[in-house]
C-alpha cells in the first residue's frame, strides 16, 4: 500500500464496501492503481487482431480507461463489469454518450449472479483483479467462471502484480505471479501467446512490477 493511500484501510473486510469507499475517499487519479493510459493493455489487445465486434469482457474495470480506449478504437461489444457500483457509476458518467455502447455488470467474480450468464467471449481482461483472490474457492471460482464464458479461439489477458512486486493494494494483501503460474490456473487448454514484464509507477512514485500475460483457448 502507498503511503498516501490512506482511504484504502481494512477494517471488516466486506468487499464491496471496501472497494467503494476507496472509489469514493479518493480522486480517480490518486487511486495507488490509477494509469492514465493502458498502454500494455492495449498493445496485447491488438494484438490479438480481433475484429472490432468482437465480444470482450473487461472484469474489475474499475478506474480503468481501458474501455474510453477501446470505443474510441471503434470496439463495439464492450462489457464493463466491477464488484463496486461507484467504479462503473463513474465509468458510466465519464463515458457521457458513449456509455450506450457498453454493458455494465455489478458482479462478483468470485461467486457471480450474471457474469455467469454470458457466453462467446472473445476476450476476457483483467489488470489488477486476479491478485486479490488469495482462497482456493475464490481461484476456483474466478477461473470457473473464465472458462465457462470465453470462448474456443478467445483469449485471456491477465496483468498481475509480480514474484517481486508489492505485497499489498489498497490495503489487502495479494497473491503474486509468475507467467508460469497463470498457466497452471489456466490448464492446458488455454496456449501462452506472449508476456512481459511492466513497471508501473504510481500515482505516488511508487514502482509496481507487473507481469502481463496473453492466451488462447487453442484446445
Ligand atoms: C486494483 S483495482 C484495478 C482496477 C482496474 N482493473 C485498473 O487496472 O485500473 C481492482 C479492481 O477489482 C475490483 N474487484 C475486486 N474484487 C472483485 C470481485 N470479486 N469481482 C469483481 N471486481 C472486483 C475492485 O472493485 C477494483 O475496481
Amino acid at each position: 500500500m502507498t503511503t498516501n493511500e490512506s482511504d484504502c484501510q481494512v477494517s471488516e473486510i466486506n468487499y464491496r464496501d471496501h472497494w467503494n469507499t476507496a472509489y469514493t475517499k479518493n480522486p480517480t487519479e490518486k487511486l495507488g492503481w490509477y494509469e492514465d493510459k493502458s498502454i500494455k493493455t492495449l498493445e496485447l489487445i491488438n494484438r490479438t487482431n480481433l475484429p472490432k465486434n468482437a465480444r470482450i469482457l473487461n472484469v474489475g474495470v474499475g478506474s480503468s480507461t481501458v474501455i474510453d480506449d477501446l470505443i474510441d478504437e471503434g470496439y463495439t461489444n464492450l462489457i464493463a463489469n466491477d464488484l463496486s457500483e461507484k467504479s462503473l457509476h463513474d465509468l458510466k458518467d465519464r463515458l457521457g454518450e458513449k456509455a450506450s455502447e457498453v454493458t455494465f455488470l455489478v458482479d462478483d467474480l468470485t461467486a457471480p449472479e450474471k457474469l455467469d450468464k454470458l457466453n462467446e467471449v472473445d476476450l476476457w481482461n483483467d489488470r489488477a483483479v486476479l491478485h486479490f483472490f488469495l482462497s482456493k474457492a475464490e481461484k476456483q471460482a474466478y477461473f470457473n467462471l473464465l472458462r465457462q464464458v470465453v470462448k474456443p479461439k478467445g483469449y485471456v489477458l491477465i496483468a498481475v502484480f509480480a514474484l517481486e512486486g508489492a505485497e499489498k493494494c489498497c490495503g489487502l494483501p495479494l497473491q503474486r505471479y509468475d507467467v508460469g503460474m497463470l498457466q497452471n490456473s489456466l490448464g492446458e487448454e488455454f496456449t501462452l501467446q506472449e508476456s512481459l514484464n511492466y513497471t508501473f509507477v504510481n500515482p505516488y512514485g511508487g514502482e509496481r512490477p507487473y507481469v502481463y500475460a496473453l492466451f488462447q483457448r487453442t484446445h
